[in-house]
Parts: structure tokens; sequence; C-alpha cells
């Protein structure tokens, strides 16, 4: 497997993506200090030796992408700028390469804009974490709901919030499971019931402030996509990337509509539409990290674009601002 000058993989790849080479290296053939290629300049073998093969001599190598990359940084010989690359035909199939630098992307804006079905798409091309906060707040609304509690009554929440505990997974299938005290609720936050209370509650500070170092710390340990209504100006406001994704409420409703028809929930277009202006004003007029751009946000509006181009446009503009 290869590390080579300024560029690496940044997701980890599975043990079964190992680029064997043919014939094995030798040991004598890799410095072990920097892990560079004695033969070839600027290749470096990203890895941990795993076993000597006692018939050649050579050994095998372990994925461990970050062991290349901290070989690379050691040596000097990473600077941050892309420089060239060495593809195997293995490699050229992963097309995901990125330079690592830990970065985030804040997106925000209204429901039914579209920012969870975008933001997973991007995160899952540019290998990074995306994070759904929204259903954070359902898993909370969730709980209130569960215990009888009215969720306007922020002393009674406040209550509650020492006992929740909220979990995250991120399942083989990409998305992002919710855990209340260990249990699955992902499923049960989609119900439409749960998004008002959702609404409700977290226009409670106790409630933004209980989740607020959740948030940072996910962006701390890892290059995120996070949307929600205040990832750019409260959560992350020093985030990369800043966008406001935004489309008008006659479109949002009607994708909404769809999306709960596919779901076997379909509701009557006239009270989604109703449901969503309320849902609209809650969040962009209560007083604490009500729902507005960042000043140094991108507003895209994707009433005019369908799926495949708004990815595009987003991802665009992703990577110019990166560069
Ligand atoms: O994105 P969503 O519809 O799943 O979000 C559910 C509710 O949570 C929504 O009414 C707004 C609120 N929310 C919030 O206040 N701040 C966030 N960062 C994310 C969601």
């Amino acid at each position: 497997c290869l590390y080579t000058q300024g560029y690496y993989f940044y997701k980890p790849m599975p043990v079964e993506n190992a680029i064997i080479t043919s014939g094995g290296v030798k040991v004598g053939e890799i410095d072990p200090k920097t892990m560079a290629s004695k033969k070839v300049p600027g290749l470096y073998f990203a890895g941990e030796i795993i076993d000597v093969d006692a018939y050649t001599g050579g050994f095998n190598l372990q994925i461990a992408w970050a062991t290349g990359k901290a070989a690379g940084e050691a040596a000097g010989v990473f600077d941050g700028t892309i420089k060239e690359i060495y593809f195997t035909h293995r490699m050229r199939e992963m097309q995901t390469m990125i330079p690592e630098k830990h970065y985030a992307v804040a997106v925000d804006g209204p429901s039914g804009a579209g920012k969870s079905t975008l933001a997973k798409a991007i995160a899952a091309k540019l290998g990074i974490l995306y994070v759904d906060t929204g259903a954070i707040y359902r898993t909370i609304g969730y709980a209130v709901k569960r215990r009888g509690v009215e969720p306007r009554d922020e002393a009674a929440v406040r209550a509650i919030l020492p006992e929740l505990e909220i979990g995250m997974s991120y399942e083989a299938d990409g998305e992002q499971h919710m855990l209340l005290n260990g249990q699955d609720v992902t499923r049960e936050i989609r119900l439409p019931e749960i998004s008002m209370y959702a609404s409700a509650v977290s226009a409670l500070p106790a409630v933004r402030a209980f989740l607020l170092e959740m948030q940072r710390d996910l962006a701390r340990k890892h290059s995120v996509i996070m949307d929600g209504r205040d990832i750019g100006t409260v959560v992350l406001p020093d985030a990369e990337v800043k966008i406001f994704l935004t489309a008008s409420a006659e479109v949002r409703a009607q994708r909404r509509c769809l999306e709960l028809e596919q779901r076997g929930t379909p509701k009557p277009y006239d009270e989604v539409l109703r449901e969503l202006n309320e849902r609209d004003y809650n969040d962009s007029h209560r007083a604490a990290a009500p729902l507005r751009a960042a000043e140094d946000a991108i507003v895209v509006d994707t009433s005019a674009l369908d799926f495949d181009a708004s990815r595009e446009a987003l991802l665009a503009l992703i990577r110019e601002r990166l560069q």
C-alpha cells in the first residue's frame, strides 16, 4: 500500500483494499524510520509490519494509513500541498482522495431545504463525518414525549436532561443511528409528531446548552459536515465553509410530502405546508440561537435545482472554499 509525497488517503481503508506488491517488499527496500521506498523517490509505504515472510525475507504490511502519514510528516516531506501521486490499478478505483486537513462544513437552513440528504451525500463523497444535529434534537423531543413532559416547560425538560444518555453510532448502512439510553430510536424520531416536540425543545436554552459540547466535540475529533439551524452561527463559528441552504416554502412542502409518502406516512399538502411555516416561524423567532444565515455563509437556494445539481453546486463551493 502506498503513501506518497503530499498525498494520502484520507479515509481509513479496509484491509481488503491493501495492495499486495507482487513478490512482497523486501525489508531492505524500505527505510524503517520514514517508511520511504529506497528505490522509488517520493513513494512511501503506509502500514505496520505484521509478519515477516520466512521464504522471501520480505514482510507483509497491514494497512494503517496514519502510520504512513506520520512517517511522511516526521520525514518532513509533507508540506500540505499536493504534488504527485503514484497509482496502481486498485487505487484508481478509490476516487475519494483529498489532502487531509481537519475541517468543518456547516450547513444551516429551514426544514425541507434538503440539508440532510445533500450533506450525507457530500460526506460520503469527501470521506468525512456527517452529523445531523436535527436528529439529536429529535431524540430529546422523543424522550420528552415518552415521559409525558410538556415540551415548552423548560424547568420540567431541564429536570429530565441528566437522565438522558444520547448516543450516536454510524452503521454499515452509512446512517447516523440515534441511541437514547442505549435504545436505538432512529426510526421513532422520524415520526411526524416528533417534529413539533423537537422544534419546541430546541427553543429551550437549557437543551441547547446541553447539546452544544456534544456537537463541538464531534467537530474537534473529525472533519465534519454538520447540518442544523445554528451550526455556522453558534456551534461552529469558525467552520471553514458555511452554507445556508434554502428553498421556497412551497417547494419544501412538496418535497416533504413526497418523503412522507415514501415512508408510508402520507399527509395532505396543505397540512404539511402549514406545519412547515409554523416550524420555520418557531425556529427563526426563538430567542435562543434562532435560525439565520451566518454573515459569512454562502446562501444557496435549491428551489430550482434537483438533487444532483444541488450536490454538485455544493461540492464545487466546498472545494473552492477549502482551497
Ligand atoms: O432538521 P430537523 O427537522 O430534523 O430538526 C428538528 C428540529 O430541531 C427543528 O425544529 C429545528 C431544531 N434544530 C435546531 O434548533 N438546531 C439544530 N442545530 C438542529 C435542529
